[in-house]
């Protein structure tokens, strides 16, 4: 088995610096675009992330036998991918990553924040029973307090996943903060890093409510 880490990666954070992401992400920000193209790009946004978020999985070497009989020395991932959105606004980076990745397994967590307190209630837990089995991907396109995406990493440690990374757009600093400071050892992988929380704990200058936005519950 081999592991690599990416070159951006500072202190167990990557924030991404790419002009495709950049321009997606300039679209999925403007308060005019609507539900339809707001989920075509939070989809095509995660597919893109995911080719960097994969870099440093395991990988095992295997001999194949190409058609000229000869013997191709090859990698391969090793293990059981699982990817596990947040619902309702994770559910919308799913396609984008299984076009990339159509192996992996969908578990699924339902948390939903309380905006009054903005404490995540859980809802909902699906996951395959040997998490174990490989690595885990948690995505979520925000990470506000960093509550839910905390909640749902010690749902994901519960069920026995050992090897887990988080994907999500939006970050806020304070988000980062509870990250750190509730689970170390979790690289997050972030399309942005904005500047901070307002009083009604959204992410400024962020993108609103994003499971709103992408189903049109606004
Ligand atoms: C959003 C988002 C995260 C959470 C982030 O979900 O998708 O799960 O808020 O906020 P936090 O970092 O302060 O916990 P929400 O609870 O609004 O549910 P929804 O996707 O069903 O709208
Ligand atoms: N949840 C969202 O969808 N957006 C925010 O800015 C914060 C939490």
């Amino acid at each position: 088995m081999a592991q690599s880490t990416t070159d951006n990666e500072t202190d167990g954070i990557v924030i991404f610096d790419h002009p495709l992401i950049a321009h997606k992400m300039a679209a999925i920000r403007n308060k005019d675009t609507g539900h339809r193209t707001f989920r075509a790009a939070l989809s095509q946004i995660a597919g893109l992330m995911v080719y960097e978020v994969t870099r440093s999985l395991p990988t095992e070497s295997i001999d194949i036998q190409t058609p000229t009989q000869a013997i191709a020395k090859c990698t391969v991932l090793a293990g059981t991918i699982t990817i596990v959105p947040v619902l309702r606004a994770g559910l919308g980076m799913i396609d984008g990553i299984l076009e990339i990745m159509p192996e992996a397994r969908v578990g699924h967590l339902g948390l939903a924040r309380d905006e009054q307190t903005l404490e995540p209630h859980a809802y909902l837990n699906k996951l395959p029973a040997d998490l174990d089995a490989g690595p885990v991907i948690l995505v979520d396109p925000m990470l506000a307090t960093g509550g839910s995406a905390s909640a749902a990493l010690t749902m994901l440690r519960q069920a026995g996943a050992s090897d887990i990374r988080m994907l999500c757009l939006v970050a806020s600093p304070e988000g980062i903060a509870r990250l750190k400071a509730d689970h170390p050892e979790v690289t997050l992988y972030a399309a942005a890093l904005d500047d901070r929380l307002n009083d009604k704990g959204y992410i400024m200058p962020g993108l609103g409510d994003a499971g709103d936005r992408m189903y049109g519950t606004v």
